[in-house]
């Protein structure tokens, strides 16, 4: 684990496709709006979906920050 990283942001989100936190972080940074889109910015796609919940949260905490830094 990279010094700079916290164990919340390498912990996995979704196992089947071995994408980490900082990874969705990272693809909702460039723009994905839905977890297929954070899914392909991974270059993989659901199997189970357990993890498109989790996915959903991060991208509403990413919507609410943008929100509450504009006003
Ligand atoms: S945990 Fe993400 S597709 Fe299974």
């Amino acid at each position: 684990m990279d010094k700079s990283e916290t164990p919340e942001r390498a912990m996995y989100v979704c196992n089947c496709n071995g994408i980490r936190e900082r990874e969705v972080r990272a693809a909702i940074a460039a723009g994905a709006s839905r977890p297929a889109q954070i899914f392909k910015a991974c270059d993989s796609h659901a199997q189970c979906a357990r993890c498109v919940c989790d996915m959903r949260k991060m991208l509403d905490e990413e919507r609410e920050a943008l929100r509450f830094a504009a006003e």
